[in-house]
């Protein structure tokens, strides 16, 4: 089927907006309104269809399969019932499409052969052309915008984030590397960020430009800042990066993990959403963000593999302290863990489409 693609499926005064888009914007639902659900890394993953299509390379080149990505970004869309499909590509895309020379390993994540060292390797990054670079990630999301019934979500890394895979070369647990970087020599590190926002901006322009009807930022290691670094070293590029999306008029969705205490400085970005792990509960995550932002979050991943009941009882309890506010998507604290039975996340999705309300009122004095 077709999605519906006239105006009032976007326009957000109509009845007719998705659930997810609805959420975005904090617009209320009627009795009867669904929750919108969706999970990120629902895409690939825990799901035996995508292991039998996936093959054996390096996600890279199955990224570069417009088909195999479109079929993959729709499997946990069609297993599932999720109000929103993200888009199955990696936040590394863009600097490997550029020739920055970085891969991602199984069981690893990305990997850089020659990391940032210097302001030598800033010649590395040149601007990103998405209709000669990434042709594929375009022809991806033209499919999936025939395709798909629920939107798209569109997505890049954030600066902070993807520097830290070019400059530590791996995964890192201190980020040691990055922040000798970042405080030793500042004016390269904001040189640096310069560079990483343009690739992001280009990408996530091209992609909405494709059909993509939402976008999310992953930020997923700036919880490793305090708030006053954060503030320094990351907002104002993070800032540029969402005003730079603004006109696109597509909701904008922040995420990170470990990012409790910067919750309101992710929402100071100028977004229309944030994401929130499992270590803050919705309803305090709501009194550190302003009154028009939403939430997304924040069923804690690894608690997905208990028993069924131990994960409806953490499910009922995010809805119950979200209260029916109209502007929350739920979602896990951060990615589905490959070894979780898919038969309970199309439980969570039931029960929150059964039980979820999003139509407050909420209570005097909540936000
Ligand atoms: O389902 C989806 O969310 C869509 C696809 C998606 C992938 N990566 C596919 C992928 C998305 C949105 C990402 C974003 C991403 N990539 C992030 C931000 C999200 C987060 O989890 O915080 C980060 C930090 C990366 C970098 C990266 N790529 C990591 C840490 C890994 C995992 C390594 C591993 O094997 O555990 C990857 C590889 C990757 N990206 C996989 C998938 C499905 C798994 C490996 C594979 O199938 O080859």
């Amino acid at each position: 089927m077709p999605p519906d693609q006239s105006a009032s499926a976007t326009d957000p005064a109509s009845p007719d907006l998705a659930p997810f888009l609805r959420a975005c914007r904090g617009i209320p639902g009627g009795p009867g309104d669904r929750v919108p659900v969706w999970f990120m890394r629902q895409a690939g993953r825990s799901l035996p269809e995508y292991r039998a299509v996936r093959g054996s390379g390096s996600i890279l080149d199955a990224i570069a399969d417009p088909e195999l990505s479109a079929e993959i970004t729709l499997q946990p869309v069609r297993r599932y019932g999720v109000d929103a499909a993200i888009l199955y590509s990696d936040i590394v895309v863009p600097v490997h499409a550029i020739g920055f020379g970085v891969d991602v390993v199984p069981g690893v994540g990305p990997v850089v052969s020659d990391p940032f060292r210097g302001a030598a390797d800033l010649d590395r990054l040149r601007p990103l052309d998405p209709e000669a670079d990434t042709p594929y990630v375009l022809e991806t999301v033209r499919i999936l915008s025939r395709e798909l019934t629920v939107p798209l979500i569109g997505f890049a890394g954030a600066p902070f984030t993807v520097a830290s895979y070019l400059i530590e070369g791996r995964p890192s647990r201190t980020y040691g590397l990055t922040k000798a970087l970042m405080h030793g020599d500042p004016a390269l590190w904001h040189e640096l960020m310069d560079r990483l926002v343009d690739l992001a901006v280009v990408s996530l322009r091209s992609q909405v430009d494709a059909g993509a009807q939402a976008l999310q930022v992953f930020d997923s290691w700036a919880g490793a800042l305090s708030p006053p670094v954060y503030q320094q070293f990351v907002l104002p590029h993070s800032r540029r990066l969402f005003a730079e999306v603004a006109d696109l008029d597509v909701p904008r969705i922040h995420f990170g993990v470990g990012t409790g205490e910067l919750l309101g400085l992710m929402a100071a970005a100028g977004v229309d959403v944030v994401g929130v792990d499992w270590r803050v509960p919705i309803d305090v995550a709501r009194t550190r963000v302003p009154e028009h932002v939403a939430l997304q979050g924040n069923l804690d991943p690894a608690l997905c593999l208990a028993p069924w009941d131990v994960v409806a009882e953490a499910t009922r309890d995010v809805l119950t302290r979200n209260a029916g506010h109209p502007g929350h998507v739920f979602n896990l604290g951060h990615g589905v863990l490959p070894e979780l039975d898919p038969g309970i996340l199309e439980q969570v999705v039931e029960l929150v489409h059964a039980e979820g309300r999003c139509d407050g009122p909420f209570p005097e004095g909540e936000r």
